[in-house]
């Protein structure tokens, strides 16, 4: 007879669970934290369980990642948009795509990327006036979605802003929906939803295939689909990927590259404002550059930057939940894990967590201060992930983000337009609900 760890009494054998938890994800996991370092539920015929310490996500996630894969659900899902891309990819497929793709995010490129990022970001900031109310997580928004489209294909937006950034939200809200639904409808079914995915997914495999010819025509390789089509695996068979799978990577760093990124701004500006006196340090420091646009090097002189971000994605971590699947029979905690098993792991829950993390509901940007970093448990901050399937784009989010604090911030200072604070809206990512509606001043 298998031995179950705690977790919280349920009604019709579980199946009262997954509308609890739609109804409130960060208060549930928050609640099957207090059973303990592993929790779990049944659901019907699912085994669920949480992970709530840092040297069980490393033991999820890194020492036993090849037991605990993507979900089937997650893969089912996703796939309807990111076909194989390598969020989903597993084996030996996925390495050979990651070892592919990792040069296109190796250091001796972001200096070229960090000058489109400066680029973008005065191209949203020079229509901004005195006094003129701003939703932050618009805007932000549209600032990283020009900076991935310029980077990923050499597209410049313009026109197409709204008809790219409608497309991308409507993709986000069905695959919202799908993950928050018991039951899944097969992909071909005509309802009103699948088809809006389908057009929406269709703009996006436009603008694809637009920069796939217009890369092999020009036979130029400064953007990331240019370089993953020309790229081959020197390691493995030296061939390259087909056209195809391009595209699903493409798609895949599409989606996954920029609204996270714009997510997590959206709430530095909130975090800010709410605390005027970090606020006003933070100024100071950018002055040090006396308006200059910043650049790579530049990052070290505002070590601020780098700190509010960070601090910003552990309170508001944008990929507030994480799961896998258990491929085999294992174990865990001293409990043995059926194989099939989902296990969850929150990083809202585990990055608020008093063990880990003095007055762990305070934005205290300092605690990621060069001294005081090292003293965070391994693991204990994972807003990037963990393990062999961690973020690609890490260095690349970390860095747009300390480029679009400065800049902006050069520019200007933002007052909220109510002083309430913003709830949490768990979608794909953690957004703020309502957005951050700010009245922005010249500077
Ligand atoms: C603040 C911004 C970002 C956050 C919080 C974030 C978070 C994450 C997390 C948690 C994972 C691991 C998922 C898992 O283990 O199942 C992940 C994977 C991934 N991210 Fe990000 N990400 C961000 C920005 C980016 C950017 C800018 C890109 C690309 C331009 C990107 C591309 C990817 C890809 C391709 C993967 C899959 C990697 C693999 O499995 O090999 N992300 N991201």
């Amino acid at each position: 007879m298998p031995t179950f760890p705690p977790g919280p009494k349920t009604k019709l054998l579980g199946l009262d669970f997954p509308e609890k938890f739609k109804s409130d994800p960060l208060g549930t996991a928050a609640q099957m934290r207090d059973f303990g370092d592993l929790s779990h539920v049944r659901m019907g015929p699912v085994e669920w369980y949480q992970i709530n310490t840092p040297d069980l996500i490393k033991e999820v996630f890194v020492s036993k990642s090849k037991i605990f894969g993507k979900t089937d659900r997650f893969k089912q899902i996703l796939s309807t948009v990111d076909g194989q891309g390598l969020v989903l990819s597993e084996g030996e497929f996925w390495l050979r795509q990651r070892r592919i793709i990792q040069p296109s995010f190796n250091h001796d490129k972001l200096a070229d990327y960090g000058r489109v990022m400066i680029e973008k970001t005065d191209e949203i900031i020079s229509s901004w006036k005195n006094d003129q109310k701003l939703d932050l997580l618009e805007e932000m928004t549209h600032t990283t979605l020009g900076v991935i489209s310029k980077i990923l294909f050499g597209i410049d937006i313009g026109d197409e802003a709204k008809k790219l950034g409608d497309a991308v939200s409507t993709i986000s809200v069905c695959l919202y929906r799908e993950f928050s639904d018991i039951f899944l409808f097969p992909e071909w079914l005509p309802l009103p939803s699948k088809i809006e995915k389908h057009k929406a997914v269709a703009v996006l495999d436009d603008m694809i295939e637009r920069a796939m010819i217009k890369s092999e025509k020009e036979g130029e390789h400064n953007t990331i689909i240019a370089s993953i089509l020309a790229a081959v695996d020197t390691e493995g068979d030296g061939k390259g990927m087909t056209r195809e799978q391009a595209r699903d990577e493409a798609i895949t760093m599409f989606n996954a590259g920029h609204d996270s990124t714009a997510a997590a701004l959206a709430w530095c500006w909130y975090l800010l404002c709410k605390n005027e006196a970090v606020y006003t340090e933070f100024l100071e420091q950018v002055d040090l550059l006396e308006g200059k646009p910043p650049n790579f090097i530049d990052l070290a002189k505002v070590p601020m930057a780098m700190e509010i971000a960070k601090e910003t994605l552990r309170l508001y971590p944008p990929a507030w939940t994480v799961p896998r699947q258990a491929n085999e029979e294992t174990e865990l905690d001293g409990y043995t894990i059926p194989k099939g098993s989902l296990i969850n792991k929150f990083p809202y829950v585990i990055q608020r967590d008093p063990r880990y993390f003095d007055r762990p509901d305070d934005f205290i940007p300092s605690r990621f201060s060069r001294e005081n970093e090292s003293k965070i448990p391994h693991f204990a901050w994972v807003p990037f992930g963990a393990g062999p399937r961690a973020c690609i784009g890490k260095d690349f989010a970390l860095m747009e983000m300390q480029l679009v604090l400065i800049r902006v911030a050069q520019k200007f200072r933002f007052k909220l337009q109510d002083n309430k604070d913003i709830e949490v809206n768990p979608l794909i990512s953690l957004e703020p609900k309502g957005g951050v509606p700010v009245v922005a001043s010249v500077r």
